[in-house]
């Protein structure tokens, strides 16, 4: 099968500190993935470049075998990536609805099959009531939700989250990952970087990041 992602001879400095000394990474469309290693190790900033958020980077990038150019990268990430991040990254002024529907704004085609899963979504989280209420009058337990249904609004093949149970107590970490393995059921490619031995352990396939090397582990 032709990987969903490829990635190769990627290298990553900040001035003389080698974080990433061209790693290669291929994965599999419907692979779920957990990336582990030390506080500093370059799980981060190899997300950050699996996500295209920093495209400051050498090597090549590709997506269903076709490498994509600089000029791509934007539309790219915003029609087939999704995101979930540890501090949420929610709009604290605007609403429920209007944080989860951003991502659409691109997307002028999308917007009202958009809206219909944003509705229906928000009904399958328990959060009908709060989606008028600005984001900065929600819970933490009810941001990290709407995240999450911001993260699958545009209908990604891949989803990319940095630890995202990071933050939570134990009942909204356990929603955040049973999402995911539901999303992966559904046939989305999960990445996901946690320092949560369990959590990485729900992956089919676990690496780390040591020394500016990714490997496999078994
Ligand atoms: N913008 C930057 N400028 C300089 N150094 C940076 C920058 N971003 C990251 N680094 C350094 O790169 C290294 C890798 O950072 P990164 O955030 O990827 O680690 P991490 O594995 O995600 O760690 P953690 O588990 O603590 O989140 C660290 O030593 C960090 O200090
Ligand atoms: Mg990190």
């Amino acid at each position: 099968m032709e990987p969903i992602l490829s990635l190769q001879n990627i290298y990553k400095a900040f001035g003389d500190r080698v974080v990433l000394n061209h790693v290669d990474l291929l994965i599999e469309p419907g692979e779920y993935v957990s990336i582990v290693g030390a506080s500093g190790a370059g799980k981060s900033t190899l997300m950050n470049i699996i996500g295209l958020l920093d495209q400051n980077f050498t090597g090549t990038y590709a997506f269903n075998g076709q490498p994509l150019s600089k000029r791509e990268h934007s539309r790219f990430r915003n029609q087939h990536l999704g995101f979930i991040f540890q501090q949420y990254n929610l709009i604290p002024s605007l609403t429920s609805k209007e944080n989860i529907l951003l991502p659409c704004a691109y997307a002028s085609g999308k917007i009202q099959e958009a809206e219909q899963t944003c509705e229906r979504m928000l009904r399958e989280f328990g959060l009908e009531k709060q989606k008028d209420q600005p984001v900065n009058t929600l819970s933490g337990g009810e941001k990290q939700r709407i995240a999450l249904i911001r993260s699958v609004i545009m209908d990604p093949e891949i989803l990319l989250a940095d630890e995202p149970t990071g933050n939570l107590d134990e009942k909204s970490g356990r929603r955040v990952r049973d999402f995911l393995q539901e999303m992966n059921l559904a046939g989305k490619t999960i990445i996901v970087v946690t320092h949560d031995l369990e959590f990485s352990n729900e992956a089919e396939r676990r690496l780390k990041v040591e020394g500016g090397e990714l490997h496999e582990l078994s």
